[in-house]
């Protein structure tokens, strides 16, 4: 059976992964963005998703688009929240009176107040240290009081071939610069977000298994959150290291320094590593290493398809 989903901020990072992915599917995808390009959707309006919904019968949204800019999200104001909470609970409610499922994603920092070092897992209190998690995990919360279909997916420090990202930034400062230094102190896991949209596309697969199996009202067995990010751990410096070591970039001294040399309106987590055993027990998805899935993507970078 072939199932309509709608993909909400297709113009960004995660959202122009999806594209790609979905060309691989024999699935109807309808790519929607607030930008010129895309069919025109603005999240925070829950009448125009109903309307998008009717008009495509609608039954999967994933949702790719949020606030992302950290430090700015602490004196944004009520745009925030409105976008990282307000809006995917509209999404969450369309979903609920379609009986559809919504893929929303979520970040590691929902958690990072408390002095971890152990993998976060899905279960563990939300301790966000700013307006970007804290608006995040209001997000988390509201969609689950909707008791729609919902796979909430928390993933950490993304990058892609498109869009703003810390790989990108980094091969162009280690190339242009003669000397860098990066915070050693926050350690996590980077997500190639073409990995992220492979197993969003293994869940859609999952869904659809149970979908066919149970006309009607119904809900998804797997209902939840889970973390995805790709293997491995590691800090910004050991990832800017390994960014300008695969793109052959020899003339940078990269250095390690503390976050208190780079002041910042927000504290960031010293550890969000998130545990991943829930994501790979309940669908089955592959998940590569960080540094296998960084080479691709600087592979690709190279070899045109970048924005
Ligand atoms: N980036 C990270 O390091 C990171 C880490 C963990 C989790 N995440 C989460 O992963 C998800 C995807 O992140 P990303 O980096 O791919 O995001 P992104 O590149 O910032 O893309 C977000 C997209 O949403 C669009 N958008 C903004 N307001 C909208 C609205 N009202 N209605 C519809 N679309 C709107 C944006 O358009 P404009 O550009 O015009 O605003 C942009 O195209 C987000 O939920 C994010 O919180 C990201």
């Amino acid at each position: 059976m072939i199932m309509v989903i709608l993909v909400t901020g297709a113009n960004g990072q995660l959202g122009n992964e999806m594209q790609i992915v979905a060309k691989q599917s024999s699935d109807k995808y309808i790519f929607t963005d607030v930008c010129d390009g895309y069919e025109k959707l603005d999240i925070t309006d829950l009448e125009a998703i109903r309307k998008n919904v009717k008009e495509y019968d609608v039954k999967c949204i994933v949702n790719c688009a949020a606030w992302t800019n950290v430090d700015a999200a602490e004196t944004a104001g009520e745009i925030v929240e409105t976008l990282n909470a307000t809006a995917p609970e509209n999404l969450a409610i369309a979903m609920k009176e379609v009986n559809g499922l919504l893929i929303h994603i979520s970040t590691d920092y929902v958690f990072g107040g408390d002095p971890y070092n152990t993998p976060c897992k899905e279960g563990q209190k939300g301790t966000p240290t700013g307006v970007y998690g804290l608006t995040k995990l209001h997000g988390e919360q509201k969609i689950q009081a909707t008791s729609c279909n919902y796979v909430i997916l928390r993933t950490a420090w993304l990058y892609s071939e498109f869009g703003k990202n810390f790989v990108k930034t980094m091969l162009n400062l280690t190339s242009t610069k003669p000397q860098l230094k990066v915070v050693f102190d926050q350690v996590g896991t980077p997500t190639y977000a073409l990995d992220l949209a492979n197993a969003i596309s293994a869940i859609i697969e999952d869904y659809k298994r149970e979908w066919n199996l149970k006309p009607g009202t119904w809900n998804y067995s797997k209902n939840g959150i889970y973390h995805f990010s790709n293997e491995g751990v590691c800090s910004w410096y050991d990832f800017a290291k390994m960014i300008a070591e695969y793109a052959g970039i020899k003339d940078c001294d990269i250095q390690p320094c503390h976050s208190s040399e780079f002041p910042s309106p927000v504290r960031r987590p010293a550890y969000s590593v998130l545990d991943k055993e829930k994501i790979k027990e309940g669908f089955n998805v592959n998940i590569p290493y960080w540094i296998s899935s960084l080479q691709k993507c600087i592979d690709r970078l190279s070899y045109g398809t970048k924005k």
